[in-house]
């Protein structure tokens, strides 16, 4: 195995069986999975696993063959998004599918000018290690090129900016409007704006609604494509919407999809205007083996159907809500907790040095981590300091998981603040 891989955890986790929201070792223990968002419907859905059984018993093909299980799914996709975003292409993973919308952006516009948001990560490939600042300046990074324009994230607990909050929007819409304005003055044009209405590896940070609003109308105004990452948070996740970008009321052009949209099956997708799939019809053939083909379209199809009939979306919502308000409780007895925040079952804790705000603290967060697998539960930290608790479990956690994660860490603080 090649040395660039990680394992999670001092004492990595040998699991054998996953169900739920729960994962099982080789000893048959039993731990909470606060992390996998990938298992959106839980851990091996039997539905899931027979959609896949009995359409591989069948045929799996690709999109050079017609098949209704295509045209079924992207019919009940594109139904879930604004009408205007009515042409899909199917795609085998989240770095696939942001790969493709850069390609479809940058060939709409004729450019690669692109703006990016500080700490964000799109994926693995070059093009999109080009445009994640959270890789092209950390470790092993080899920096930021031309092409790419950096905005300061508005992050309202640890961002740039805070020395004054009624100035806060302003500050960082002003930051986007003189990239925009630096790039026409270079006699160059604007490709796309990539934005995740929650950054993941950013640290869970919600942007705020009016500097998604304010964005889209500058990004608009300059010609730019408004591209919105939902590989993180899609799927109902949230609890109140059913995508991010619902939360600012913004209508994108492009977004892409993954993780959760196939349960662990390898599929992601990007959807776009009509109007723009039709500029990336250019003559070169658009092929993907893999995408879009029978078995992962039944798989689709079933995770939709069981976010429906499992109501997991309301489910995220109430059990998001307990557990926000435990954790919101924890971090007033808690001077290591500096800030809680997310919306539904995505959720980031801020590891503090005692109550000093600015003093990220990374060490103190592995710690929790790890104490917390001790204690089986799973979670991982992440942002730009290392320094932020993520919790973004199956979407069928439940109150009583809330629970044991609260009472777990809980536990676990006492300890090191002992
Ligand atoms: C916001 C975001 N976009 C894209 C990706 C890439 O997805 P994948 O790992 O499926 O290639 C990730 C992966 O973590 C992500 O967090």
């Amino acid at each position: 195995m090649a040395p660039s891989l990680s394992l999670s955890y001092d004492e990595p986790l040998f699991v054998e069986r996953g169900e739920g929201q729960y994962l099982f070792d080789h000893e048959g223990n039993k731990y909470l999975d606060a992390i996998n968002n990938i298992s959106h419907v839980g851990h091996c859905h039997p539905r899931v696993v027979e959609a896949a059984y009995e359409q591989n018993k069948l045929l799996n093909t690709n999109t050079r063959y017609l098949h209704e299980s295509i045209l079924d799914y992207a019919s009940n996709l594109i139904d879930k998004l604004p009408d205007n975003l009515t042409t899909c292409f199917f795609t085998n993973s989240g770095s696939e599918s942001n790969d493709l919308a850069l390609r479809i952006a940058r060939l709409y516009n004729n450019s690669k000018e692109s703006i990016v948001m500080s700490g964000a990560y799109h994926g693995h490939t070059n093009s999109l290690i080009d445009i994640s600042p959270y890789k092209f300046f950390g470790s092993g990074g080899s920096g930021k090129k031309d092409f790419v324009h950096v905005v300061p994230m508005p992050d309202e607990f640890a961002g740039e900016h805070l020395d004054n909050e009624s100035i806060f929007g302003d500050y960082y819409i002003t930051a986007l409007k003189d990239k925009i304005d630096k790039i026409k003055r270079d006699g160059k044009k604007l490709a796309f704006f990539i934005i995740e209405p929650i950054m993941g590896c950013g640290g869970q940070v919600i942007i705020p609604s009016d500097f998604m609003k304010e964005a889209f109308v500058l990004v608009k105004e300059a010609g730019g494509l408004f591209i919105v990452d939902e590989v993180q948070i899609g799927f109902g996740r949230i609890g109140t919407h059913f995508w991010g970008f619902e939360m600012s009321g913004v209508q994108p052009d492009i977004v892409t999809l993954g993780k959760s949209i196939g349960n662990g099956h390898p599929l992601s997708a990007v959807i776009t205007t009509k109007h723009i799939a039709e500029t990336f019809n250019n003559g070169m053939e658009y092929f993907n083996s893999f995408g879009g083909n029978p078995v992962s379209c039944k798989i689709g199809q079933s995770v939709l159907d069981i976010i429906e009939e499992e109501e997991l979306q309301n489910n995220a919502q109430e059990a998001g809500k307990y557990l926000l308000n435990g954790l919101n409780l924890l971090q007033q007895k808690n001077s290591l907790i500096g800030d809680v925040r997310g919306r539904g079952l995505f959720i980031g804790v801020e590891i503090i040095k005692n109550n000093y705000k600015l003093s990220p603290d990374a060490t103190v967060a592995d710690k929790i981590v790890n104490a917390l697998r001790q204690k089986r539960v799973l979670i991982s930290s992440d942002g730009p300091n290392h320094n932020v608790l993520k919790i973004k479990p199956p979407m069928v956690f439940n109150i009583q998981d809330a629970d044991y994660l609260l009472e777990s860490l809980e536990a676990v603080l006492k300890k090191i603040i002992r």
